[in-house]
C-alpha cells in the first residue's frame, strides 16, 4: 500500500522564487535563508519520495476571484508554471500522478469532504517556491507531484480544524491505494507576515516559534485557533499557515521533528520550515521495508534539532 512517510512544512515567499531564477541566492541577504535549507535538500534527496503532494494556495493565478474553490485537487498529468505578471518562472513543468490523485478524490470526497477536481491548472510560487527549496533546481522535478490548492486569498477560508481533518481523510485515501509508494506531503505558505495595510511588515516571531512547537508536540491546539487569531497575532496573510495543518493532520499523532529552521525576515515575510517524520514508519514498513528506509533512518540522525537556526 502507499504511506505518508513524513510532512514538510515551508513558507513560499515569491522573493525567494525571484532570488532563485536572479541567481541571487549567494548574496549575503538570500544566503542567510537558504542556508538553512541545505539539510532539508540533503533530506529530500535521501529520502526520495514516490509522490509529493503539496499543500498551497493558488495567489489568483490559476483561479481567479471569480471562482475561488475551497479545496481543489490537482489530477491532471501536468501543471505547467504559472505566468504571475513576469513571465513563468523557469521552473520545470509539475508532472502529475492522476491515478493516485483520482483515488484520493474518490476516497475523500466519499468522506465528505467536497474537493473541487481540476483537470487543467498552472501552479504558481506558492507550489514551485517550497519545491524549489526541497528539491533544488533540477531540469525535471524528481517525482511526480499532486498540488491541493486551499483558498486562503477570500474571506472565508477553511478553518484549522477542517483542514486538519481533510489531512486524516488524506492519509486514509493514500493508504488504501494498492501500489507501493512513498508518499510526502507538504503544508506551505506563512509564517507571520501581512502585506498591506497598516500593519505591512508586521512578524510576530513569538507567534511563529509557539505555532511551530505545536505543530509537533500539540497540533490539535492549533486546530481550535480562530481565523482571528491568525489574523491578530500573525498578520492578514498569516492565515496561509492553516495549509500546514492539512499537512499535519495526515501524519501520525506523534511524530519526530527532524529539522526546523526559521529566520526573519525574506522580502517582508517571516520564513518558517519544519520536517516531520512518522514514528511508525520503521514498523509499519517493517516487512516490506524499502531499501531506503535506512537511509532515511541515517538522514534523520543527522539532521537533529540541534541544527535549529533561530531567527534573530
Ligand atoms: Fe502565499
Amino acid at each position: 500500500m502507499a504511506r505518508i512517510i513524513a510532512g514538510v512544512a515551508s513558507s513560499h515567499v515569491p522573493a525567494i522564487g525571484a532570488a532563485i531564477d536572479n541567481k541571487q541566492t549567494g548574496e549575503p541577504y538570500w544566503q542567510r535563508v537558504f542556508s538553512g535549507f541545505e539539510k532539508s535538500k540533503q533530506w529530500m534527496a535521501e529520502t526520495k519520495p514516490d509522490v509529493a503532494i503539496v499543500v498551497y494556495n493558488d495567489h489568483a493565478s490559476a483561479f481567479s476571484v471569480e471562482f475561488v474553490p475551497t479545496f481543489a485537487l490537482g489530477c491532471a498529468g501536468e501543471f505547467p508554471p504559472a505566468d504571475e505578471g513576469w513571465g513563468p518562472r523557469p521552473v520545470p513543468v509539475v508532472k502529475g500522478h492522476p491515478e493516485l490523485a483520482a483515488h484520493i478524490a474518490q476516497s475523500v470526497i466519499l468522506d465528505e469532504f467536497d474537493l473541487t477536481i481540476v483537470n487543467k491548472m498552472e501552479v504558481d510560487h506558492g507550489l514551485t517556491v517550497p519545491m524549489n527549496l526541497l528539491f533544488g533546481s533540477p531540469k525535471e522535478w524528481p517525482c511526480p507531484v499532486i498540488p491541493l490548492a486551499v483558498n486562503v486569498v477570500l474571506y472565508p477560508p477553511p478553518t484549522g480544524h477542517r483542514c486538519y481533518m481533510l489531512g486524516r481523510a488524506i492519509r486514509k485515501a493514500v493508504e488504501s491505494y494498492p501500489e507501493d509508494l512513498k508518499v510526502v506531503i507538504f503544508g506551505t505558505g506563512g509564517m507571520s507576515h501581512q502585506i498591506s495595510g497598516p500593519r505591512a511588515g508586521l512578524i510576530n516571531s513569538k507567534f511563529d516559534k509557539a505555532y511551530l512547537d505545536n505543530l509537533t508536540k500539540d497540533p490539535k491546539k492549533l486546530t481550535r485557533m480562530p481565523h482571528l487569531e491568525y489574523m491578530r497575532e500573525a498578520g492578514a496573510e498569516g492565515i496561509e499557515m492553516v495549509m500546514w495543518l492539512v499537512m499535519r493532520g495526515a501524519l501520525d499523532d506523534k511524530v519526530d521533528e527532524v529539522y526546523r529552521f526559521y529566520t526573519v525576515p525574506a522580502s517582508n515575510t517571516a520564513v518558517g520550515h519544519i520536517i516531520l517524520e512518522n514514528r511508525k514508519r520503521g514498523k509499519a514498513a517493517g516487512k516490506r521495508r524499502t531499501k531506503s528506509a535506512p537511509r532515511i533512518k541515517r538522514a534523520a540522525a543527522r539532521v537533529t534539532n540541534r541544527d535549529v537556526v533561530r531567527g534573530k
